[in-house]
């Protein structure tokens, strides 16, 4: 099983848009996909249900919400009790051996994220506001644990864009960090400050735990940059736009966040519906007929490549 979160605090950058393509793409090619939603915008989890599927199915009892409620993560919701299958994208995977599962989020999630924030505070000893800290960080990475995530090969969370409790608890899970931006000027100055930020929560966390060894839930983390995926990328006459060009090298030649090679490109077409038909645009489309599709398939060939989780060396 490899966790991977999606990542980036500057929003619209195209987060929500790979997970639910990447994640699509994967099962297309014979993976079990676990797809986590953490956004408060809920946006991952309508890309594959209706508002009316989630309001009626879901909302109540069977989101993230649910899990990260209450004194402690997962202390009275059992994260494995929260995985939906879609049934739109999956009935369109039929005959491809893999799957698509989905934890769906909630827009409440915002109010937790920040009582959980609060709940750091409180403890009357160092020792006692440490175990907190792992606890709390800690506490998604110990859930996916649980034998029943072991049959995934792929777990991809999409984060909110912000760097708050819940994003952090998502860093921490995490084996490596994917990071879309676009090749903007806003977008790829933020990157090395993510970067810094990251590295900075993770020698927290291991500060922390190195101190309070022990039990096997504060063994250190090591969460990679798998790299920056440039999204909405301009094309014209098969060449990138050369404003657009600049910004990428600068990143592949200054940012301490390596680059992938291969990169999303503009089209409204094929992204701009945000998921309306439940189905990822990259399966609906068959790559034979499709640049934009074999773009795409060159991504997945890199990332889930760089994963190891190629058919044949899954799991
Ligand atoms: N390659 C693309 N080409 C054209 N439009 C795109 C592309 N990728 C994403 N979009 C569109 O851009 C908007 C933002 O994308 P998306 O929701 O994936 O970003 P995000 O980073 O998840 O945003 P947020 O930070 O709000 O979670 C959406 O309307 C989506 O349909
Ligand atoms: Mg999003």
């Amino acid at each position: 099983m490899r966790v991977v979160a999606v990542m980036n605090y500057k929003g619209g950058v195209g987060k929500t848009t790979l997970t639910a393509n990447l994640g699509a793409v994967a099962a297309a090619r014979g993976l079990r996909v676990l797809l986590l939603d953490l956004d408060p915008q809920t946006n991952l989890t309508f890309s594959f249900y209706t508002v009316t599927d989630w309001q009626e199915r879901l909302k109540d009892g069977r989101t993230i919400k649910q899990w990260y409620d209450g004194e402690m993560p997962g202390r009275d919701v059992s994260l494995a009790d929260l995985v939906v299958t879609p049934e739109r994208v999956n009935k369109a995977l039929v005959g491809k051996g893999g799957q698509v599962d989905l934890i769906s989020s909630h827009l409440g999630l915002i109010d937790i994220d920040l009582e959980l924030a609060a709940r750091l505070g409180g403890a009357t000893t160092l020792d006692g506001s440490k175990r907190k800290f792992l606890d709390l960080h800690g506490c998604l990475r110990n859930a996916l644990q649980d034998s029943q995530f072991h049959e995934y090969d792929l777990v991809l969370i999409d984060c909110a864009p912000n760097f708050g409790l819940v994003t952090k608890t998502a860093i921490v899970a995490s084996e490596q960090i994917l990071v879309p931006a676009k090749a903007d000027y806003l977008s790829t100055l933020g990157l090395d400050y993510l970067y810094g930020n990251c590295d900075s929560l993770v020698k927290q966390f291991n500060d922390f735990a190195n101190h309070n060894r022990g039990t096997e839930d504060q063994w250190p983390i090591d969460p990679q940059f798998l790299g920056v995926v440039f999204t909405m990328v301009q094309i014209y006459s098969q060449q990138v736009t050369l404003a657009q060009h600049g910004y990428i090298e600068q990143v592949r030649l200054n940012s301490q966040v390596p680059l992938l090679e291969n990169k999303v490109r503009n089209s409204p077409r094929h992204f701009g519906d945000a998921g309306e038909s439940g189905v990822p645009a990259m399966v609906r489309t068959s790559a034979a007929k499709d640049e934009v599709v074999r773009e795409f398939d060159l991504l997945a060939d890199e990332i889930l490549g760089a994963l190891e989780l190629t058919l044949g060396g899954a799991r």
